[in-house]
């Protein structure tokens, strides 16, 4: 066997072994994306190659959770994008309350998918505070934020953030939603009350319907085309008919997906149903 059968061997054994001890489903990402988040593990832990790596890992299994860390690529931000935000604040959120306004419950269910550590829900939440004001409490709100790094859910549901994960939020938003204690910035019980947050892989997890308004931003950009085109026929068919669906400023709808969704703002990759 040459050289680069070998390493082809070990690459296969080694996305088995992620497969099966992460529940990571390696090959439904770009192998190039793949290939250089493992890089960075191989570097950290000094190893020259998949051998090596499966080595580390079978002799240290906590280098499984540095892995799922590296892995999940958690970078978000609040408001991230802003020029999306303003459109979700200006015209679909108001337009989602319209459409509610009249009904007995008023219910309204939004879903951040691949949520990391929640700020991309809790922005929602924050904006809909600011739009609902005195009628907030008479809506039957609902944020679920999903993903697949448990790590990242448990921060989400404590909602509570360090001053650099609070980067560029206006400080007047920051003194109303947020209590500093202890050098951490806690989100006020009103909008944590109205987010859940819970492990979900959008690749084999049941299938999530009923809401008004799906996230799904900077997550499919690292899977494979096939996939992304499946995903967002779920995230079309996961909307109440008239629902929004925001996706990533990178991100492009591919294959049949295209024809499913109506444009609603292109530039800023805003859909509906
Ligand atoms: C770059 S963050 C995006 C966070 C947020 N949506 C934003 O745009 O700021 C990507 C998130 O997708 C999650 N993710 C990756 N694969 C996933 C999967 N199969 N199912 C659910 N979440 C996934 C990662 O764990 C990570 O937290």
């Amino acid at each position: 066997m040459n050289k680069t059968e070998v390493d082809d061997r070990e690459y296969s054994k080694l996305k088995s072994l992620i497969n099966k001890n992460l529940g990571f489903h390696c090959d439904q990402y770009k192998e190039s994306h793949f290939k250089r988040r493992i890089a960075v593990r191989m570097r950290a832990t000094n190893s020259h190659n998949y051998s090596d790596y499966i080595g580390v890992l079978k002799n240290d299994p906590e280098e499984y959770k540095n892995l799922m860390n590296t892995l999940t690529v958690n970078v978000t931000n609040f408001f991230r994008n802003p020029d999306s935000f303003q459109i979700v604040e200006n015209e679909v959120l108001p337009d989602i309350i319209r459409s509610k306004s009249d009904s007995y419950n008023k219910s309204i269910r939004l879903w951040s998918a691949g949520c990391s550590i929640g700020v991309e829900a809790y922005s929602i939440a924050i904006i809909l505070h600011k739009l609902l004001k005195n009628e907030f409490k008479k809506y039957r709100i609902n944020i679920i934020g999903t993903d697949i790094d448990n790590e990242a859910i448990t921060r989400a549901n404590e909602g509570k953030y360090t001053e650099t994960e609070l980067k560029g939020v206006d400080n007047k938003i920051i003194d109303r939603y947020f209590e500093k204690k202890d050098g951490w910035y806690f989100l006020t019980e009103e909008l944590k009350k109205i987010a859940n947050f819970k492990w979900h892989d959008l690749i084999s997890s049941p299938k999530m319907s009923g809401f008004d308004l799906v996230l799904c931003r900077n997550v499919t950009i690292y899977f494979e085309k096939e996939l992304q085109e499946k995903l967002y026929t779920d995230f079309y068919n996961a909307l109440n008919p008239g629902g929004y669906f925001v996706m990533g400023k990178t991100e492009t709808l591919v294959g049949e997906s295209q024809y499913l969704f109506k444009p609603y703002n292109s530039t800023e990759r805003i859909y509906y149903r």
